[in-house]
């Protein structure tokens, strides 16, 4: 029998359910072991699969290996810089957003913080703010990481960039523009960073999903390679080159251009990030839901659950129950808007009142549903900590 049940129930014995939980325990073991898996690489940590400051310092504060921070939003990096944070890139181009967001008065104090851009249109809009609140704006070049097989489109749809030359063409924007300046470059390669190749049961797709990946690794460390040296070559000064998430941290780290690997899903771990074949993080993030009717003998309904997760539907969306062993979610409900019924037959004796916990798919958006993380270490409750739904922060 998991222990984790009983610990974990006593542990928040007496609070209001439902809440949402970190484990310092499998969360320090698992910044531990994202640490190890990129050897000397510093590590830029993508605050999307964190979205709660207490847990993004104390990533940063496990050592200077975590170096930076990858934040999803112009607003949300102002916020971190206030907080004391610098050395921000924004992963994603931000538009209406830069001119209300105080971005250009935290540069001219000294912030560290990049947009990303890529396409020259970016440039011209960055550039028009920049001339209006004279600073320079930093920018990194987002280049497409994704790989093309006959039928099949193996990546993300996001930049355009895909060749040297694209990426020269934003280039001779930027030297036009004298209120942005191209200091990095980023590529995330989202089919080998974020797609399991180790699920059980699916041992075919497994081993089409794996050899997909090694072709695609081959032709992005290529590519990454002819972009940055054509940026440098035609007189680019780029501070970094940033890849990766926590699915390709082995692979991104080998490219002799690639100066930090980013690191998000690995610290909370969530169901997504289950079935690699490279690495296993500690569960350390998830919900306790409260059982509050039992409408058979082995069916306990609980109040709220039904946190799904962005992205293309399926069920792997759901929240994974977790605790206790055995726990399981009954397919024609699911997790439900205001109650989730479960299946459990297992020996723990369940009563009203006691916890469910949960797993959610995604790690960040965890946070989006629950104001505070409960922080449990060695079985008990150490801390309370808000999200950044918490802090009244809501950006996408
Ligand atoms: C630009 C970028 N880099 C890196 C990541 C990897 O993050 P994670 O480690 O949370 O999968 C993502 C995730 O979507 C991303 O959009």
């Amino acid at each position: 029998m998991d222990r984790r049940y009983a610990q974990y129930r006593e542990a928040i014995r007496g609070r209001v359910l439902p809440l949402a939980y970190v484990d310092l325990d499998a969360f320090d073991a698992n910044v531990a072991a994202i640490a190890q898996r990129a050897g000397t690489m510093p590590i830029c940590v993508a605050s999307k699969s964190v979205r709660c400051t207490a847990m993004l310092r104390r990533i940063l504060d496990h050592s200077p290996q975590f170096h930076s921070l990858m934040a999803f939003d112009v607003r949300e990096a102002v916020q971190l810089f206030n907080a004391g944070f610098n050395d921000i890139l924004v992963a994603y181009p931000a538009l209406s957003t830069v001119a209300h967001s105080g971005l250009c008065g935290r540069l001219r104090e000294g912030a560290r913080i990049t947009l990303m851009v890529d396409s020259s249109e970016h440039v011209d809009y960055l550039e028009s703010i920049g001339a209006r609140e004279e600073t320079v704006i930093p920018v990194c070049l987002d280049v497409d990481m994704s790989y093309r097989f006959p039928g099949i489109y193996f990546g993300v749809h996001r930049s355009s960039i895909t060749t040297p030359e694209a990426a020269l063409q934003v280039w001779r924007s930027v030297q036009d523009a004298p209120h942005v300046d191209l200091v990095g470059v980023m590529g995330y390669e989202a089919q080998i960073a974020g797609l399991n190749d180790d699920v059980p049961g699916q041992r075919t797709m497994n081993m089409i999903v794996r050899y997909l990946k090694h072709r695609s690794v081959k032709d992005l460390a290529e590519r990454r390679c002819r972009v940055v040296e054509a940026l440098r070559a035609a007189g680019a000064q780029l501070r970094f080159v940033n890849g990766g998430g926590t699915g390709s941290v082995e692979t991104t780290v080998q490219e002799a251009v690639i100066t930090e690997v980013t690191v998000g899903s690995g610290f909370y771990a969530p169901s997504l990030f289950d079935h690699y074949r490279g690495f296993q993080h500690l569960p350390a993030a998830g919900f306790a839901i409260e059982i509050t009717r039992r409408p058979t003998e082995e069916i306990y309904t609980c109040a709220g659950g039904g946190y799904i997760a962005s992205g293309s539907i399926g069920i792997e969306k759901q929240p994974k129950p977790f605790l206790p062993e055995g726990v399981k979610l009954i397919a024609q409900e699911g997790a439900g808007e205001v109650q989730t019924p479960v299946r459990y037959t297992g020996p723990e004796h369940l009563k009203l009142g006691d916890p469910i916990f949960m797993r959610h798919s995604k790690a960040g958006e965890l946070c989006e549903r629950f104001k505070t993380l409960l922080l449990i270490q060695a079985g008990e409750v150490v801390g309370e900590v808000p999200t950044y739904r918490g802090e009244g922060l809501c950006f996408v």
